[in-house]
């Protein structure tokens, strides 16, 4: 028997009270809070034969990327495709997603959930795992155009209306649209003020922007609205790159040490992610992080041969590099290397053209050798979204090469690098700093004290701001 959703799609079942409680772990799904899993774990034991209960849980655990789900994340698959005689078209459409991305072949999961939203437009799952994947795999032009694909089913009176404007907003900022980006989520946060993904949308405007006062407004203002949740992490990460930009070093490890460095690991990686993210940035500019690093290596060494995604292995690559653990490098690199020599699933592609490139380049920046970082690099700069994430998390490429273009005595290029970011990035203060230094580099002293001058008054003029305030 088929009922019907609260968004109207089809749910092969005769119970209304699991798509009751489906929609409900959704929900906390949706709201980055909770246990999803766990709750459609509750119902599935009483109800084993739910088709969508095995198709959620299966679903939400394919984007935790990290082998100790993997069994589970199987589990779940196998338990979907046995009743695949009982499901619509709409849940075998996802059941074959699914299992397109367990055999490792992202591309054709996100091909066939996309063919579910022709379908089914108002299918709110298919939605956001399809975004959440074209995120993972750095397409920015689906991260909007998936959506807008969607947009015509969609209006404010259909449940959940806010999520699906927040993705929009996501795909628009990717695409550098910050204006119609802001605006959208804008609006998904007025209709929704605990929707933390499209809180998080607005902060990536507000970074790209280079509108740091903003953004530590932004999110400090609505800190009760996503400090509990399962996102908080990655909006801690967001507030505390603002205060980066600003030279606000104490502030920075004030975030670090209280949200960024919890006892145990996290369930999704994004704690150790946007912890090496960080500290990487911070050892960028030279500051003393003192034990830090010791105890991110620590959490990361489980996972150095895991050559699941790319965009991990990069990150435990940076903690490893700065925390001196030559063994745990070598573990990443020899383990990526038999990796993209024998396999043949969608991350290989990633690993091959970013992934292993960055790093053998943070291999090389960590043992001086900046000139070989610099050429191991240049060459992937623009190619660098393959490695999946957004704009923000992938600037930490940029900044690695400028950095050691910088101290490899490369300063033209260094110089074009930084003029691109001033361009894009004027209201920067570290831009400016950044550039004050490839000139000095370049014996250009006039510009290099205009470069400096420039983030001289941007920070005073900051300080003044939030005095006034
Ligand atoms: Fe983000």
């Amino acid at each position: 028997m088929t009922l019907r959703d609260s968004r109207g799609e089809p749910v092969s079942t005769s119970d209304p009270s699991l798509i009751t409680a489906l929609e409900a772990a959704h929900e906390e799904l949706l709201h980055y809070r909770g246990d999803p899993v766990g709750m459609i774990e509750t119902v599935l034991e009483d109800h084993p034969d739910f088709v969508m209960g095995h198709v959620f849980k299966a679903a939400v655990l394919t984007q935790a990327m990290e082998t100790r789900i993997y069994d589970c994340m199987l589990d779940a698959v196998r338990s979907a495709e046995a009743l695949w005689s009982a499901a619509n078209e709409r849940e075998r459409g996802h059941i074959r997603a699914i299992r397109q991305w367990v055999d490792g072949d992202f591309y054709s999961a996100v091909e066939a959930w996309d063919a579910v939203l022709v379908e089914h437009p108002r299918d709110l799952l298919a939605l956001q795992l399809a975004h959440l994947s074209d995120v993972l795999l750095g397409d920015t032009v689906n991260q909007r155009d998936r959506v807008a694909r969607v947009l015509h089913a969609w209006d404010e009176s259909v449940p959940g209306y806010n999520f699906v404007l927040g993705f929009h907003s996501f795909g628009l900022e990717e695409c550098g649209d910050y204006g119609r980006a802001e605006e959208a989520g804008r609006r998904a946060v007025a209709m929704d003020p605990a929707d933390s993904y499209s809180i998080h949308a607005v902060a990536h405007v507000l970074e790209m922007m280079g509108r740091q006062e903003g953004g530590i407004w932004w999110l400090t203002s609505r800190g009760e609205d996503w400090h509990h949740g399962n996102f908080a992490n990655h909006l801690w990460w967001h507030l505390s790159l603002y205060h980066v930009d600003l030279c606000q070093y104490d502030r920075v490890f004030e975030i670090f040490d209280k949200h960024l460095q919890s006892d145990g690991l996290s369930h999704d990686k994004y704690e150790e992610l946007d912890a090496a993210a960080l500290l990487w940035r911070l050892k960028m500019l030279d500051i003393d992080v003192n034990g830090r690093w010791t105890r991110l290596a620590d959490k990361w060494a489980p996972a150095a041969e895991d050559t699941l995604y790319a965009f991990n292995d990069v990150h435990a690559m940076m903690t490893f590099a700065a925390d001196a653990r030559g063994d745990l490098m070598a573990k990443v690199l020899d383990a990526n290397e038999r990796y993209v020599h024998s396999q043949g699933d969608s991350n290989v592609a990633m690993t091959r053209e970013v992934g292993l490139p960055f790093c053998r380049a943070i291999a090389a920046f960590a043992k001086g050798d900046y000139d070989e970082a610099v050429d191991l690099l240049h060459p992937i700069r623009y190619r660098t979204a393959k490695l999946g994430g957004s704009h923000a998390q992938r600037d930490v490429i940029h900044l690695t090469l400028i950095e050691a273009a910088l101290r490899c005595g490369r300063h033209k290029l260094a110089r074009a690098l930084i003029s691109e970011r001033t361009e894009l990035k004027p209201t920067s203060p570290q831009n400016w700093l950044l550039a004050a230094r490839a000139f000095a580099g370049c014996q250009d002293d006039h510009r290099a004290a205009a470069a400096n001058a420039k983030a001289q008054s941007l920070l005073l003029s900051g300080r003044a701001a939030r005095e006034v305030a």
